[in-house]
């Protein structure tokens, strides 16, 4: 019996997306070559458009990826009180004050991403109501980083019926120190201090190239902001932004999923529109493996390598490895001459496709944040396999371009969070792969 989730798990939003009995078959075997554009980065634009809050009138926003996550961020801003129009991978937002700051259940449940609109709620209207956005797949992903550096900022603070209640009558700056990296943490307490009375000093930082793009786009806002993509960042709060218009930065994570497929084909892909220098922790192992890489100023190529031995990753933040690619660069390593020791440093529930992997013949060995690849080209053969979150099931579509027979990805309402089409973009690059209900 096929494991496909009841419907009754979805909402009607969720149905226009993707069937949950949506899968994608993949049949192995053919080398990949060509090029293909990477989209923008959803991990910018979840931010960017949520920092539309803090400015009334018209945002335009260009290079925003088709993607469930972005749609699900456009209902969030639509229920509080903005237009948004689509027009191809433009996004216009128009902001006006909204009628009132609650980021409902059960629109945050969709998204944990939605816990982005705390910030710039209670900097702007000095209230909010989000709802905690429950687990995930990967691990517990509290929100406590988000909670505490509101309270620094001078916001009261409550929890009731699963709500963070939050009330201020102008955040006033601080020095944020966060014990551990933290993206969205990073990113909210930079939409909250750009309108918060005096100086925020944000140390221990994240240096994601996403929380640059949305540095970049509060400055055009007129947001006076130093030190973004590295440890120390310092914000002087001002009394009103303004809107702008800014293109999301492409999304290097679409980029190294899309190398690895044509690395673990054996082909030669080259990804446009993107930025090598987002992409060099990937590279960087890729060239160790044995794979040739060329790079140019909006370009990264990978070439055919008849063979490539293992070597060992460990995920971090960025510059480090990025926890993104990890299930992708596992499907890459179980081919490889030779064994890889991969280890998730940031979540600590990130191994879920690797039972997966291994339904399809991968011999891999998972303990808690370590599991150890024992490569062998040709092993994987085809079988039905179940996506469990975004990135693991890019993983399991990896592998099934190289398993022999036809893979059949079910649950790939998750890679619809994520990646635009990406089973087009990988059939032309040759791959035989299509979606099936
Ligand atoms: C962002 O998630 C990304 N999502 C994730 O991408 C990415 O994996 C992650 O950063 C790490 O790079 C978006 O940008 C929308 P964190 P985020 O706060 O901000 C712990 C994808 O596939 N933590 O940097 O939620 C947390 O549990 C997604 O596109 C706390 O303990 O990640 C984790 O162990 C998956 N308390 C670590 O910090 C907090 O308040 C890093 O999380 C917040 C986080």
């Amino acid at each position: 019996m096929r494991n496909v989730a009841c419907l009754s798990d979805f909402s009607s939003e969720d149905l226009e997306w993707s069937d949950p009995l949506d899968s994608i078959v993949v049949t192995g075997g053919r080398q990949l070559h060509g090029s293909v554009a990477a989209s923008g980065a959803k991990n910018a634009a979840l931010p960017i458009l949520f920092a539309s809050l803090l400015a009334d009138g018209r945002h335009t926003f260009e290079r925003v990826p088709i993607l469930r996550d972005i749609d699900s961020t456009d209902q969030l801003l639509e229920a509080l009180g903005c237009r948004v129009a689509r027009e191809g991978t433009t996004v216009v937002v128009d902001v006006a004050s909204p009628r009132d700051k609650v980021a409902p259940y059960d629109l945050v449940r969709k998204m944990r991403a939605s816990i982005l609109c705390l910030g710039p709620l209670l900097t702007r209207y000095g209230e909010a109501r989000v709802s905690l956005p429950g687990g995930c797949a990967i691990g517990s992903r509290p929100i406590d980083l988000h909670v505490e550096t509101m309270r620094k900022l001078g916001a009261d603070i409550d929890i009731e019926e699963g709500y963070v209640i939050a009330r201020a009558k102008r955040l006033v700056g601080d020095r944020i120190l966060f014990e551990k990296v933290t993206v969205g943490g990073t990113e909210n307490a930079l939409m909250a201090a750009v309108l918060a009375q005096g100086t925020t000093v944000i140390e221990n930082a994240a240096k994601e190239p996403e929380v640059v793009d949305l540095a970049r786009y509060l400055k055009k806002m007129g947001a006076r902001i130093e030190g973004e993509g590295r440890s120390i960042i310092t914000i002087e709060g001002v009394d009103e932004l303004q809107p702008a218009r800014h293109a999301i930065v492409p999304d290097r994570i679409e980029a190294g999923t899309l190398l690895i497929a044509g690395a673990i084909t054996g082909g030669r892909v080259t990804v446009e529109d993107c930025i090598p220098e987002h992409l060099e922790a990937l590279t960087d192992k890729m060239q160790e493996c044995g794979f040739p890489i060329e790079t140019k100023a909006t370009s990264v190529t990978v070439g055919e390598a008849a063979q490539w031995h293992g070597t060992d990753i460990s995920t971090s933040p960025y510059p480090g490895f990025p926890t993104d690619l990890q299930a992708q660069f596992m499907a890459l390593m179980t081919q490889a001459r030779g064994s890889s020791v991969v280890t998730e440093g940031i979540f600590e529930n990130r191994f879920m496709h690797v039972q997966e992997l291994v339904r399809l013949g991968a011999d891999i060995t998972p303990m808690t944040q370590v599991a150890v690849v024992r490569g062998k080209r040709g092993g994987l053969s085809a079988a039905p396999v179940m996506a469990t979150d975004l990135r693991a099931s890019a993983s399991l579509v990896l592998a099934g371009l190289v398993a022999a027979g036809e893979t059949e990805v079910n649950r790939i309402y998750h890679l619809d969070r994520g990646y635009e089409r990406l089973e087009e973009k990988l059939a032309s690059l040759g791959a035989d792969i299509r979606r099936v209900n």
